[in-house]
């Protein structure tokens, strides 16, 4: 009987199988594929990439006229995000991961050559009143905000090449995120620790006669002569400095692309990004070395910025006009001299005139 839906004869399936069993052993089969490769698809001309593509060569913004009030509104496309996200791999990237291992190298190997910078008389018994409480507080305001700043700018800068493929795609997305959200946040602080460190520093930061010999013997590391300075030596007036200049370029720009309210285009924003990035990565490479010398590369550094008082030998030996001054004015204190008993308030913050003298 032949109904509506009959079953395939056994003897066509078996014939089928036969066939796609014995295919692949015909030459004809194997070069199949290579003749679906060879054959090129055939070319329509289109119009559109061809414009397309020569609208992204120009050399400039094309411009139309549009309603669309906003900034850019009537720009077409702009040929320089390409060339400013060629700069950002392939410049930006890798030059600033090179220039920071080679700061960090550079570190190591003196470390290893010279080790710390000991106080060669020793620690004394002796001190002097070097930073006052909101001295430091300043201080390791601006350090807490740079360093967090820093990390999240670093996420965000090399993360995707170096943490996405160590983390997976689901934890990075959240580090990047909370990232940059953190990084908008806290930027702004970064200014206003700016300006107070300024205020507070300048006056003992101008550039004065004998600055330029520390420089010319590196510190005291080129030569074995030592090299005399006041409250801050060269290094220290040149960090300020440039934390003021560059810092500075680093806030303005950031404050560019945090807000983009003040009628810059998108080739401000560029602008302000490879400012803004290549002043971050200058500044790290300095504040890390600065960071060297104030932890492991000297004794007796931090000891200013911890307790407000540093050793009179370190003081002698690294900042000697001015321990001279302070030890003609007899402001040497003993160590385990309380701070009350020279006029501090409660809050260890020397009365105004020792202050003032300190920096002098
Ligand atoms: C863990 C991080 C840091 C440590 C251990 C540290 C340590 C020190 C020490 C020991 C001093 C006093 C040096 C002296 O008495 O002669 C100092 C001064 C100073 N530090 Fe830091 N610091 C850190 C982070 C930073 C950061 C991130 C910045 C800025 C971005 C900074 C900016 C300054 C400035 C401006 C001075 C005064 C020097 C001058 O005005 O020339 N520090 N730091």
């Amino acid at each position: 009987m032949t109904g509506f839906f009959s079953p395939p004869p056994l003897k066509g399936i078996l014939s089928l199988l036969l066939v796609m069993l014995l295919l692949p052993a015909f030459p004809s089969f194997g070069a199949t594929a290579d003749l679906e490769q060879s054959v090129q698809p055939i070319q329509i001309p289109n119009p559109a990439s061809d414009l397309w593509r020569e609208v992204r060569q120009r050399d400039a913004a094309m411009t139309g006229s549009t309603q669309a009030l906003g900034v850019d509104g009537g720009v077409l496309i702009n040929p320089t995000g390409e060339k400013w996200r060629q700069f950002r791999m392939q410049q930006l990237l890798p030059y600033g991961g090179y220039a920071l291992g080679a700061v960090v190298l550079i570190l190591l190997l003196f470390y290893t050559l010279r080790g710390r910078v000991p106080i060669k008389a020793g620690m004394s018994d002796k001190k002097l009143f070097r930073y006052s409480v909101y001295e430091r507080m300043i201080h390791w305001f601006m350090a807490l905000i740079f360093l967090f700043l820093a990390f999240s700018g670093l996420i965000l800068l090399f993360g995707r090449s170096l943490l996405l493929p160590l983390m997976g795609p689901a934890l990075f997305s959240l580090l990047a995120s909370a990232s940059k959200e953190g990084h908008n946040l806290f930027g702004p602080l970064f200014a206003l620790a700016l300006v107070l460190i300024f205020f507070r520093f300048v006056r003992r930061n101008i550039y004065q006669k004998g600055d330029l010999t520390w420089l010319l013997r590196g510190g005291g590391v080129i030569g074995k002569k030592h090299v005399p300075s006041n409250f801050f030596n060269m290094g220290e007036k040149s960090l300020f400095w440039l934390l003021v200049f560059v810092g500075g370029a680093i806030a303005a720009s950031g404050f560019f692309l945090l807000f983009p309210v003040f009628g810059q285009g998108r080739v401000v924003m560029e602008l302000s990004h490879v400012v803004h990035g290549i002043g971050a990565l200058l500044m790290l490479s300095v504040i890390i070395g600065h960071i060297y010398i104030g932890t492991i590369g000297m004794e007796g550094a931090i000891e200013g910025m911890k307790s407000g008082y540093c050793d009179l030998n370190w003081a002698r030996e690294h900042h000697d006009w001015w321990a001279e001054k302070c030890e003609q004015r007899g402001e040497v204190l003993d160590r385990d001299q309380p701070i009350s008993a020279r006029g501090a308030d409660a809050l260890g913050t020397p009365s105004g005139q020792m202050s003032e003298e300190a920096g002098k």
